[in-house]
């Protein structure tokens, strides 16, 4: 009976070693995760705020159309990671969310609805890889595109978005709305 015990100890310690972080890892994958996610945002409003300077929506959407997962996925090499932006409410079938996505984008739309705090997570899954998740909030530059319809957002541009994303349902948001979630996912 004790061997039992024994082999079972020793099997949960092992899947418990696998599947938690110290808290030193934890705070070491949260700079990592902040840093890309920042470098990210940059990168992407940067090059957008360019395009909407140049041409408003109807330069700057097609060039999200064409560049936005491009530029993601470059960074992502840099990196040595795998950088999404996912969310509830897609405009691009491509960034759907997987189901670990979907539960913490529930848990962080709940957190909003309370007026809480939206922090950023850090944790290790069953393959033993490391996920980097933080909330991504709409500011007014956004809204031209992911507004209220007839409001900021014209139906013009309305109807390019939808010429290319026939499925779009990522509207009708305001200023400081929760609008879905960086993924990240560690290669090492
Ligand atoms: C010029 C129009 C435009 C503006 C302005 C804009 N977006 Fe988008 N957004 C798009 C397009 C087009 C896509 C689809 C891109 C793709 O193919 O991945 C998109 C996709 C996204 C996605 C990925 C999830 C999904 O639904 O596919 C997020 C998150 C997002 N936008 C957030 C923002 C935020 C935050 C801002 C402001 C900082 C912003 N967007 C400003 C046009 C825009």
């Amino acid at each position: 009976m004790l061997k039992y015990f024994l082999i079972l100890g020793l099997l949960l310690s092992i899947v418990a070693c696998n599947t938690s972080m110290s808290s030193k890892e934890k705070q070491e994958y949260l700079k990592k995760g902040k840093q890309i996610t920042q470098a990210t945002f940059k990168e992407l409003s940067g090059n957008l705020m360019q395009q909407m300077k140049l041409g408003g929506p109807p330069q700057a959407v097609p060039f999200c159309n064409l560049q936005a997962l491009p530029i993601t996925n470059q960074i992502s090499k840099k990196f040595n990671v795998t950088i999404k932006r996912t969310s509830d409410k897609l405009r691009n079938s491509k960034n759907s969310p997987t189901k670990r996505e979907i539960a913490i984008i529930k848990q962080y739309q709940k957190l909003f609805e309370e007026d809480k705090e939206l922090l950023p997570i850090v944790e290790i899954d069953s393959y033993n890889k490391k996920h980097y998740y933080a909330p991504i909030k709409l500011n007014a530059k956004c809204l031209a595109c992911h507004g209220e319809l007839r409001k900021q957002l014209s139906t013009k541009t309305d109807s390019l978005i939808k010429s290319l994303y026939p499925e779009d349902i990522a509207i009708n948001y305001k200023n400081g709305d929760f609008r879905g979630i960086w993924s990240i996912e560690f290669k090492n």
